[in-house]
């Protein structure tokens, strides 16, 4: 048999049932002032187990990397035990979960942060536009440059997320690396001016992440962790003079440390086109490769033969779709997912999708 979405494989040390990924999405529905995991929570990752591995909406690792509102988090104890029953609901439908670590970086707002303080930055560069907070929609604030000094307190905050995750039974995390939150902001010379040894040329720009992915990795070990990528996404505000040499310089270098996987938005999230050849990550990178933007069935499966990818991440079609796989197992019609219920609310266009 053709090997395709259906197919069983793993990633590192998590085995997966099938190929068909549920990408991160955030959908702003968990406690402002805890950030604890809800039962709504739980209902809505226990319907997608289904997928061979989840992937969750990306969660703050410190008070500082918020920049949303109702974001769940994964640094107190309570969020631990909150994240226990979400991890345990999924295991016991036979699924697989990781968490993915997230600092928003500049992509914040005083108000959405302890004592009102400024985001933080590789560099003090504003972003271009607006950002939703529980205020409504504000400007973006100038952030303030990080120190040199300051970065060990940020990996610190990593590592204790990590364990964090580890010790609420996640089978993994995913450095989100993507999007323009902090570890993008480090690597593209759109958000990076820095003149010191974390900014500049393709391997100081660099630093910080393999820093970061380091410290993960011993925690967790490198087979149960992997990184997103997004090369060519301007979400966020970010740009890059020389996006193929920079994503082609990181996906070498992330190498060393043999992770589990390396996803990758192929593109701009807006849909415009893009010159970049991503099937050169593919090949340069030495483990099993995840693809995510725009696929569907036939996409993935042609992906899969093809040999561009081992998984693909699906997104959207996961929101309106908790049975998603057995739907295109045999080519059932989709329900189409309400873009207004995607952020905040409650059980509506959450957990209350029909399956068939
Ligand atoms: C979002 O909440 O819009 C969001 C969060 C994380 C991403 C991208 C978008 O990586």
């Amino acid at each position: 048999m053709a090997i395709d979405l259906f197919s069983p494989t793993h990633l590192g040390a998590i085995s997966l049932k099938n190929r068909m990924v549920m990408a991160p999405l955030t959908r702003s529905r968990a406690p402002k002032d805890t950030g604890v995991p809800q039962a709504m929570n739980v209902t809505y990752y226990e319907q997608r187990a289904t997928a061979g591995l989840i992937v969750t909406e990306a969660t703050p690792i410190s008070a500082m990397g918020h920049g949303y509102p109702f974001l769940p988090g994964i640094y107190t104890d309570a969020q631990v035990a909150g994240w226990k029953k979400v991890t345990a609901a999924v295991h016991a439908k036979g699924g697989k979960i990781v968490l993915q670590l997230w600092h928003v970086g500049r992509i914040s707002h005083p108000s959405l942060l302890p004592n009102n303080v400024l985001p933080v930055a590789p560099s003090a560069i504003k972003p271009a536009g607006q950002l939703y907070t529980y205020e409504g929609m504000v400007d973006f604030v100038e952030p303030r440059a990080l120190e040199a000094s300051e970065l060990p307190g940020i990996i610190a905050d990593y590592v204790h997320a990590t364990q964090c995750a580890l010790a609420a039974g996640f089978d993994g995390v995913e450095i989100h690396a993507a999007n323009g939150y902090l570890l993008d902001q480090f690597l593209r010379d759109g958000s990076n001016k820095r003149t010191d040894n974390y900014g500049g040329s393709l391997e100081n720009r660099t630093r910080f992440l393999l820093e970061v992915t380091k410290a993960i990795v011993e925690v967790a070990g490198a087979d149960k962790v992997g990184i997103r990528l997004s090369p060519v996404n301007p979400f966020n505000d970010m740009t890059d003079s020389n996006p193929q040499a920079l994503f082609n310089y990181v996906v070498s270098a992330l190498n060393q440390f043999n992770l589990a996987y390396l996803h990758v938005i192929e593109g701009d999230v807006g849909g415009k086109a893009v010159a970049f050849d991503f099937a050169e990550l593919r090949k340069l990178f030495k483990g099993a490769y995840m693809a995510n933007l725009g696929y569907d069935k036939t996409r993935g499966n042609a992906a899969i033969a093809s040999g561009h990818a081992d998984v693909i991440a699906f997104g959207v079609p996961f929101i309106g779709n908790p049975d998603l796989v057995a739907r295109y197992k045999i080519d059932a019609p989709l329900n189409v997912a309400d873009a207004n219920t995607f952020y905040g609310g409650a059980e509506q266009g959450y957990i209350d999708y029909p399956t068939l």
